[in-house]
């Protein structure tokens, strides 16, 4: 049985539907909810999601399906809000150690098959640029999801427009940080957020995007009236997470709402910061959307490294050391309103080897914390 994972109105999918009779289908009821980052699936219930709400088993039912099939709006030169939420909730059908992959560090198989994905992107006048960010998204979340892309299409599809009412700007701060990550005040990318306020120098605010879920209205007022905006994100598979995706996706409705600069302060769990690339071209496509200016930003990798020793070693000693540099640069061009190039920063003198043997032990001892086996990190549904 084929696995088809859409975004589809009730209308649409009707029309579709009979090519996928003998499939299941996981489509939008408006109950998912996003990760929230806790790594459950593989400490605490491995393999299955702690979220109760019907997709907590995604990682069980791509293991089963013979093929997975992903129906999505392009979105960003990715997946539609729902789509991406699917596939973030999905984190458990890899394991949580780390082996290099063809010179990047990617997550071992909790399955040993070679699973086929097939992906259908509809939108109106996808020009080659966007076909092929996509076309590079989906290889590289297959490469991390340890499958391969069977096939890639594009269809034709002139939605209407979704108008939203008229939003009216408050009086931010000149900056507003907006932390996308679910883990909120607790998270790695809060972390970097409150450094490069200290690095900036002047009248800043941090919103947490986790607060402002259902009043999306609420928070782009707040928003509007900023002269940047830095998102600072965590990468999740390969991409933005859903809630950011969402946010993003109602902005756009509100078009010309937001006018400020779009800075971004990234990061993300592997070694090689390289893999931030399509966050980074994300964010761009949707500032090119809402009409706002992209200004580049930073990207950080071994974001569980990082976040923790910033709690112990001076920022900007040893291993964070070209971090600061590039959040240096980061805040200048903030301060000066100006563009950054996009700055992609490792740990500094720290091997990835040492950095894999470190994470690998880490779930040993969570598995312990967590009162499982450590082969249980391994099981199969
Ligand atoms: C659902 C999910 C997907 C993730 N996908 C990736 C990924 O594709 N690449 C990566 O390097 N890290 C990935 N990570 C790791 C996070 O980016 C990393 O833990 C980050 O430091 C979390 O930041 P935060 O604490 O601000 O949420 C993922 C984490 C989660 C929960």
């Amino acid at each position: 049985m084929r696995l088809v994972i859409h975004d589809l109105t009730e209308d649409n999918w009707e029309i579709i539907k009979q090519n996928y009779s003998n499939d299941r289908i996981i489509s939008d009821h408006g109950t998912i909810h996003p990760c929230i980052g806790c790594f459950s699936c593989w400490n605490k219930t491995p393999g299955q999601c702690v979220i109760r709400d019907g997709y907590e088993n995604m990682g069980v039912l791509i293991h089963e399906a013979s093929e997975v099939i992903v129906i999505s709006r392009y979105t960003y030169g990715g997946f539609s809000g729902f789509v991406k939420n699917v596939f973030d909730r999905s984190l458990g059908y890899v394991l949580p150690q780390f082996e290099v992959i063809a010179g990047e560090t990617h997550h071992k198989k909790r399955y040993t098959e070679e699973k086929p994905f097939t992906f259908i992107f509809y939108g109106h006048n996808l020009n080659t640029e966007e076909k092929e960010s996509a076309r590079r998204y989906v290889n590289a979340v297959c490469t991390n999801v340890r499958a391969y892309v069977k096939e890639v299409q594009f269809v034709e599809y002139d939605g209407q427009p979704v108008t939203e009412e008229p939003i009216s700007a408050t009086q931010p701060a000149k900056t507003v940080f907006l932390n996308g990550s679910m883990r909120s005040e607790n998270g790695n990318s809060a972390k970097l957020a409150l450094q490069l306020g200290r690095m900036l120098r002047q009248d800043y605010q941090i919103v947490e995007l986790k607060k402002y879920s259902g009043k999306m209205a609420e928070l782009l007022s707040l928003l509007a009236g900023a002269e940047s905006v830095v998102l600072c994100t965590p990468l999740y598979v390969d991409g933005l997470p859903s809630q950011v995706i969402r946010f993003m996706e109602c902005a756009e409705h509100c078009s010309g709402l937001l006018s400020g600069n779009i800075y971004v302060l990234a990061n993300m769990g592997l070694y090689e910061s390289r893999q931030l690339v399509n966050l980074f071209s994300a964010v761009k496509q949707w500032c090119h959307q809402t009409h706002c200016s992209y200004c580049g930003g930073l990207g950080v990798s071994a974001g569980e490294l990082v976040g923790p020793l910033m709690s112990f070693i001076p920022f900007g000693f040893g291993t964070t050391k070209a971090i600061a540099k590039g959040m240096g640069q980061l805040a200048e061009a903030i301060r000066q309103g100006k563009e950054c190039e996009e700055i992609y920063t490792e740990p500094y003198c720290f091997p990835r080897s040492l950095y894999i043997a470190i994470a690998n032990a880490g779930w040993n001892r969570a598995a312990k914390k967590n009162g499982i086996r450590r082969r249980d990190l391994f099981r199969q549904l």
